[in-house]
C-alpha cells in the first residue's frame, strides 16, 4: 500500500446528521447561480477535452483576483491535485519535501506515496501552532526541493504572515536557490462576516507557488476545481505536461460551472462568511461555557477550530466514550489523530451545518463531555 489508511476518508464516504468534522462553508447548490445565461451557455456547451493549462477564460478571472498573468496559472482538480503536481514535478529520487504538521493528511501522505523522503516541522498547541523559522532551516539540505506551508491551517485556521512568507523565501533563494515554497492557500478567502481577506502570496516571487481552490469559501468541493500560480515559466510548462500525461485535462463542465462561480462570487462570499461569523460566535462561546473540558486557540480565518480536550479531566478510556458517545448520538468528529495530533484534539467545522442545528449538536456534546469526563 503506497499510501497509509487514515480514517478522514469517512468525511467522504460514511456521513452522519450531525456534521461537526467538515472543513467546508455551506454546500452550494446550482440554483443559488443558475441565471438564463447561464442555462443557455450549459445547453450549448461542448463535452470536448479541456486544455492542458486549463479554460482560458477561467484562468483570467482566477488571475484577477490573484493579481497574476493568466499564463502563470494552471488549473487543477482542487488545491490537492496542485501540490501532486508540485511534487510529482520538482522532486526526483531521494529528493526530500517538507511540510508542517498538523495538516491536511493527504499532504503529509502525499510525499511518501509518491516515493520521495518527507520531513515534518512539528507545530505544537502550546506555541499557537506558529513556526520556528530557524527549525525550519535547520531541516532543510540540498535535498530538499520544496516547502509547503499551509495559511490558514488545516485544522487549526492559524494563519502564517506574508512578511514570514516572504523572509523565508529571500532566504531559500540565497541558502537554497533549488528549492521552491508552496503556500497552500485553500482556506484564505474563508473569512468571517467584514474581516479583511488575507492577501495571497501568488507573484510575491519566483520561487513561490501558490495553490487554492473553490472548495471550501465557495462551498463547491464537489466541483473539484482548483488553481496552482507560479511566475516560473518552465515550472509552469512542466505542470501542465505533467498534468496532461496523469488526466488530460479538467473536465470542461467543471470549468464552465467555476466560471459562473467565480464570477458570482461576491454574493456566494456575503452569505457565507456572515454564516461562518456566526458560527464562529456561537463557538467561542461554546468552549467559553465548556472551559473546564476544553481549550482552543481561535482561527483568523476557515470555518474550522482545533478543540483540546483537557488531559486533566479525560483518561483515555473517557476520551474512548467520547468519541464513542458522540458517534452514536449523530455527531461526526474529525479525530486530532487524522492530522498528526493526539486523540486529546478533535476539529470543530462550524460554517457548515445551519446555526440552530449547530447550536442543539453543541450542547449534546456539552452533555457529551459531562457524561464522559
Ligand atoms: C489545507 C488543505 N489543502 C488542500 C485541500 C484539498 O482540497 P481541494 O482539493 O478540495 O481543494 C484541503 C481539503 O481539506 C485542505 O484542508
Amino acid at each position: 500500500m503506497k499510501f497509509p489508511e487514515n480514517d478522514i476518508i469517512s468525511l467522504l464516504d460514511e456521513r452522519l446528521e450531525l456534521n461537526l468534522a467538515e472543513s467546508t462553508n455551506k454546500d452550494l447548490v446550482l440554483a443559488e447561480i443558475w441565471d438564463e445565461a447561464f442555462s443557455k451557455g450549459l445547453k450549448e456547451l461542448k463535452l470536448e477535452y479541456g486544455t492542458s493549462q486549463g479554460s482560458e477564460k477561467l484562468r483570467e478571472l482566477v488571475g484577477n483576483k490573484l493579481q497574476v498573468d493568466k499564463n502563470n496559472i494552471v488549473i487543477t482538480s482542487g488545491s490537492a491535485f496542485g501540490i501532486f503536481l508540485s511534487i510529482l514535478c520538482l522532486c526526483e529520487k531521494e529528493d526530500e519535501v517538507i511540510t508542517v504538521q498538523p495538516n491536511f493528511p493527504p499532504t503529509m501522505d502525499l510525499i511518501e506515496g509518491l516515493g520521495f523522503n518527507k520531513k515534518l516541522l512539528i507545530l505544537s498547541f502550546d506555541s499557537g501552532y506558529k513556526m520556528d523559522e530557524d527549525q525550519l532551516f535547520d531541516m532543510i539540505s540540498e535535498r530538499t526541493k520544496l516547502i509547503i506551508l499551509v495559511s490558514p491551517l488545516n485544522p487549526t485556521g492559524t494563519v502564517t504572515k506574508t512578511e514570514e512568507v516572504k523572509r523565508i523565501s529571500n532566504r531559500l533563494k540565497v541558502e537554497y536557490p533549488r528549492c521552491k515554497l508552496l503556500i497552500d492557500e485553500t482556506y484564505r478567502e474563508a473569512t468571517y462576516g467584514n474581516n479583511e481577506v488575507i492577501p495571497s502570496c501568488a507573484g510575491l516571487q519566483d520561487n513561490i507557488i501558490t495553490v487554492s481552490s473553490l472548495s471550501k469559501c465557495h462551498g463547491t468541493p464537489g466541483l473539484r476545481i482548483g488553481w496552482l500560480s507560479s511566475s516560473d515559466d518552465k515550472f509552469i510548462k512542466d505542470v501542465g505536461v505533467a498534468k496532461m500525461n496523469t488526466v488530460i485535462s479538467n473536465s470542461v463542465l467543471d470549468e464552465y460551472v467555476a466560471c459562473e462561480v467565480l464570477r458570482k462570487e461576491a454574493e456566494i462570499f456575503q452569505s457565507r462568511r456572515i454564516h461562518s461569523a456566526q458560527g464562529l460566535e456561537l463557538t467561542k462561546k461554546w468552549v467559553e461555557n465548556n472551559a473546564q473540558y476544553v481549550q482552543w486557540i481561535e482561527p483568523r480565518a476557515g470555518a474550522l477550530c482545533c478543540i483540546k480536550l483537557k488531559e486533566s479531566k479525560f483518561s483515555r478510556e473517557e476520551l474512548a466514550g467520547f468519541y464513542r458517545e458522540s458517534r452514536e448520538s449523530g455527531i461526526q468528529l474529525a479525530n486530532g489523530e487524522w492530522f498528526g495530533e493526539s486523540k486529546w484534539f478533535f476539529r470543530l467545522g462550524f460554517g457548515y451545518m445551519e446555526i440552530e442545528q449547530l447550536n442543539q449538536t453543541l450542547e449534546k456534546l456539552t452533555e457529551i463531555l459531562n457524561q464522559n469526563s
